[in-house]
């Protein structure tokens, strides 16, 4: 088997393809022949050796990838309910890039006719990110007004469609004027490009009473403009802060990462309570062990894509060789959907 390993921090040259003898699963595990892992925004910040999560639950050397879609390749002792041959998407906390991989039976789900592998693969993490932000902690009411930054993004593309569905007026911000349409074509009632006008001027435009819901994965640049962008009562939710990394290089720049780490606001208990306001903040890799609720976000995202009510995600494939070019890519902020890797 392959696997991508990253033995420690650093840019793309820490991206090794490796040999490794393919695992077998053992008791209440599957082995899936994995023919699509999906690639994430995060998975740059764990060979950077920035993400805590990885640091606390593998170490190094770590394989990256946090979801996987293929066929059952053996199942172990206990596992009654999958046969070989069964095509299957996985939710993976870390050990992704790679084309064997073992998984406990509770984070394997049946891919339905209707997605392909790489769809299959690019869904798990950003949708259920979307899915927890939305409807776990925001739970925006019909006609609320919700703006969601990167809204072209992996993410992004899921919180706007997601938010549609349930009534929101939605606001998407992107980063490059290119990205303007995709946001459009995913069904956004207005779209801001911060990089052709004054994101806070048009946003005051639209909302002048200021957002319901705000979801922010920038940090830093723009989060403080968010608080103040809300409503009262509003809620910002806070899951990223990629405006903190570099978008060429591969390697932080570690003087901006501590002075944009000082610079993030911290918000005041006594201050949300007078203006009533609420910041809501998660990682989903923290929440791995609550199978249950990847189960129900999971059920409802697959009943809505079953019923047209969301789209798939759109997918731009590498080989599992050129993992180094998607990580460039997703970091260089230029990408749209997402990014899926093929071993
Ligand atoms: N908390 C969680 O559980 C969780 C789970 C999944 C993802 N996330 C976070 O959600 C965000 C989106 O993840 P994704 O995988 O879907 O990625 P993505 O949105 O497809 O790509 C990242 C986007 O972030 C924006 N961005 C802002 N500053 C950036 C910078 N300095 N460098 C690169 N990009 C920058 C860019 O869009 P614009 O320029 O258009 O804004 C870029 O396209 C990431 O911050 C990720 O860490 C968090």
């Amino acid at each position: 088997m392959q696997k991508v390993v990253i033995h420690r921090a650093g840019g793309y040259d820490e991206l090794k393809v490796e040999e490794a003898a393919v695992p077998a699963p053992g008791r209440g595990q599957v082995r899936i022949d994995v023919k699509a892992a999906g690639v994430n925004y995060a998975d740059t910040t764990v060979r950077m050796g920035l993400y805590a999560s990885a640091k606390e639950y593998v170490g190094w050397p770590i394989t990256p990838g946090f979801e996987v879609a293929g066929t059952i390749g053996a199942v172990g002792e206990g596992v009654t309910d999958l046969a070989v041959g069964a095509p299957v998407f996985a939710v993976t906390r870390f050990g992704g890039y790679a084309s064997h991989v073992v998984v406990d039976r509770a984070y394997v789900f049946r891919k339905p006719d209707s997605l392909s592998f790489e769809q299959a693969a690019a869904l798990p993490a950003v949708y259920m990110t979307a899915w927890y932000a939305l409807f776990e902690l925001a739970h925006p009411r019909r006609g609320a007004k919700v703006l969601v930054h990167s809204a072209a993004g992996g993410v992004g593309s899921a919180l706007v469609q997601m938010a549609k569905r349930a009534g929101a007026e939605v606001t998407g911000v992107v980063g490059r004027s290119a990205k303007v349409a995709v946001v459009q074509a995913l069904g956004a009632d207005h779209v801001i490009d911060k990089s052709a006008s004054d994101l806070w001027r048009e946003a005051e435009a639209i909302a002048p009473r200021g957002f319901d819901v705000i979801l922010d994965a920038n940090g830093v640049s723009t989060l403080r403009g968010s608080y103040e962008h809300l409503t009262r009562p509003g809620k910002l939710v806070i899951y990223g802060f990629a405006s903190m990394l570099p978008k060429t290089g591969g390697k932080p720049n570690w003087p901006k990462l501590a002075l944009d780490y000082v610079r993030t606001p911290r918000f005041n208990p006594l201050d949300l309570t007078n203006q009533s306001k609420s910041v809501l903040a998660f990682n989903l890799s923290y929440l791995f062990d609550r199978v249950e609720l990847f189960e129900l976000a999971l059920g409802e995202i697959l009943d809505w894509l079953g019923k047209g009510e969301i789209a798939p995600p759109q997918v731009t494939t590498y080989p599992l060789a050129e993992v180094a070019r998607a990580h460039a890519d997703i970091e260089s902020g230029k990408t749209t959907g997402k990014l899926v890797l093929v071993p």
